[in-house]
């Protein structure tokens, strides 16, 4: 997915690449100006990588190598201002650091805090490489070879899942860059009916209109208070007043007919794509009514949408929505569970398509 939106957002883009032993991130040249990677929607954040082929970090603080790590810190820097930085790192408060921050400072200005700083300087052993030079008597010889180090620097001084219109705090709210990644799985069609069950303070439902035109927007949560957060930060993304003019609703997702009364007319008609963030854990709900919520949310979301409508839902409850999957299989096709990690959760998105 994120490859895609790179190619799509990013066109100018070169040698998009897997990184060796991680699942969870791409590699690839930016000819054109790093402030563009600000753009990624579904991109958790994004990072300068400088390789430094030594053996430790003690020779980061060598003149040529220092002079890369404080390149990659005026490019981020460049991209978005901060005052302060920190190491991720094994050993981040060894004095091979200590040594480091001092020098990094020296050349940038910037204070080194090793809790809160913005600028974030991560250091990892680089990939394993196998070195396989060819025929000695006849085998051919692998051996590994030292990997050397990278060090990232995170461009800007906030992940881009810290969205700009997020404005009011909810517990419980989604991760704006899973978010992204619920609006996408959806498929994203400029015709599409767009509604958003238990919207909290409305974060699918702003990743899905910012990501690609809709023909209407409706967000329902039975909270108040969490309409009234899902209103200011549409409002702060500019959704609100531009088409498709997007409702909020007060309603119970899990009773169909509450709902259907609710939101026909302002989705005018029956939705197309129905986002779902069920509750979790006891924020706003409770393990025990994880089944009775989810089951119920299935059951409304059919009723309130069109022949071959999807369904996304992002839920933590994982064992209790893959019961009430197979349950509700007169309704919904599953079509995939994708596992994702959220701040130490491994919530699931589950892709169902209306039958
Ligand atoms: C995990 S939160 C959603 C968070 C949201 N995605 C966000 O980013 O802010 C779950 C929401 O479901 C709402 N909710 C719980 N039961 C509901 C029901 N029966 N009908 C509608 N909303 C409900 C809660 O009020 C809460 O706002």
């Amino acid at each position: 997915m994120l490859v895609d939106e790179v190619a799509a957002t990013l066109p100018a883009v070169r040698g998009v690449r897997d990184v060796p032993g991680r699942d969870d991130a791409v590699a690839l040249a930016l000819p054109g100006p790093l402030a563009e990677v600000a753009a990624l929607r579904t991109a958790v954040a994004a990072w300068v990588v400088v390789h430094l082929d030594v053996p430790r970090p003690k020779s980061f603080a060598s003149p040529e190598h220092l002079r890369r790590i404080v390149d990659a810190v005026y490019a981020s820097l460049r991209v978005a201002g901060s005052s302060t930085f920190r190491f991720e790192a094994a050993g981040a408060d060894s004095a091979v650091f200590a040594r480091l921050a001092g020098l990094l400072h020296e050349a940038t200005g910037l204070q080194h805090d090793p809790d809160a700083g913005d600028l974030v300087v991560r250091v990892r052993r680089g990939a394993r490489r196998d070195a396989t030079p060819g025929a000695r008597g006849g085998r051919a010889a692998a051996r590994e070879v030292d990997p050397g180090w990278d060090v990232l620097v995170r461009v800007g001084p906030r992940p881009l899942s810290a969205r700009t219109w997020r404005v009011a705090d909810f517990p419980g709210a989604a991760n704006a860059t899973i978010a992204a990644a619920v609006a996408r799985l959806a498929g994203l069609r400029p015709q599409d009916r767009v509604l958003n069950l238990m919207a909290g303070s409305g974060t699918l439902l702003v990743e899905r209109l910012l990501a690609a035109p809709a023909a209407a927007g409706v967000g329902v949560d039975l909270d108040a208070a969490a309409l009234d957060a899902a209103r200011a930060n549409l409002e702060a993304a500019r959704l609100l007043a531009r088409p498709p003019r997007p409702v909020l609703v007060r309603a119970d997702a899990t009773d169909a007919d509450a709902l259907r009364a609710a939101v026909t007319e302002p989705l005018g008609g029956a939705a197309d794509v129905v986002l779902a963030d069920p509750p979790w854990g006891t924020l706003h709900g409770s393990h025990a009514d994880a089944p009775r919520l989810h089951a119920g949310l299935l059951r409304a979301a059919h009723a309130v949408s069109a022949p071959g409508a999807r369904l996304v839902v992002l839920t933590h409850e994982v064992k209790v929505m893959e019961r009430v999957v197979r349950d509700a299989a007169d309704l919904w096709v599953p079509r995939s569970a994708t596992r994702v990690f959220a701040k130490g959760h491994h919530p699931r998105i589950h892709v169902l398509d209306r039958r």
